[in-house]
């Protein structure tokens, strides 16, 4: 099977299975999307109310910015693969429950381990915090960090889109940050 089978499998797998409680709420879930052979994983925090109507990761107004950022360092969705730490819309776009992060993490670390990706960005503090629970995304954003995991190893945290939509510091800063990635991406090498 290609990573792109071995994906829709585990979709289809979770879909079915995964005990968030959210599920409850959601109209459904919302896998992961993309190119399965990216070297570059995204993930963010949860789906809002755009991503729980259309079943895909990232297709309202924090999307579009995302679509934007990707298309100054020329690099098209279609380039990568983004997915979320919470695959099902929290009422009111509130933040999701540490149970609700337990309840999806196996989906994610099994897209993760099909994946294999050169680089992980976190989008967000939530993404952050679930794979480096003791750092701040005030004080890390922008850089890279190093872990041994199965997953991968090199790491870069970002603030989220949707938060710095309308806040024009951190909007600012993302841009900023955002533009290091090709210079992360050479870095690391092959
Ligand atoms: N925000 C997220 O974190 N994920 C989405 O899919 C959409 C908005």
């Amino acid at each position: 099977m290609n990573k792109k089978e071995q994906l829709a499998e585990v979709h289809n797998k979770w879909l079915k299975n995964c005990k968030c409680e959210l599920k409850i709420l959601a109209t459904q879930g919302v896998p992961g999307d993309g190119n399965p052979n990216s070297e570059i994983v995204f993930i963010g925090e949860a789906p809002g109310k755009n991503e729980d109507i259309e079943g895909r990761p990232f297709v309202g107004a924090a999307g579009k910015f995302l679509n934007e950022m990707l298309a100054d360092i020329n690099l098209r969705r279609e380039d990568i693969y983004i997915t979320n730490v919470v695959k099902y819309r929290p009422p009111n776009n509130r933040d999701p429950l540490p149970k609700e992060v337990e309840s999806c993490a196996e989906w994610l670390k099994d897209e993760l381990e099909i994946i294999k990706p050169k680089l992980i960005i976190f989008l967000g503090r939530h993404a952050l915090e679930h794979f480096f629970p003791n750092e701040k995304i005030s004080q890390v954003h922008g850089k890279i960090l190093k872990k041994k995991t199965k997953i991968g190893n090199t790491f870069f945290a970002l603030y989220h889109p949707a938060a710095a939509l309308y806040d024009g510091s951190m909007r600012d800063i993302l841009i900023e940050d955002f533009k290091k990635i090709p210079r992360v991406l050479e870095k690391i090498g092959n």
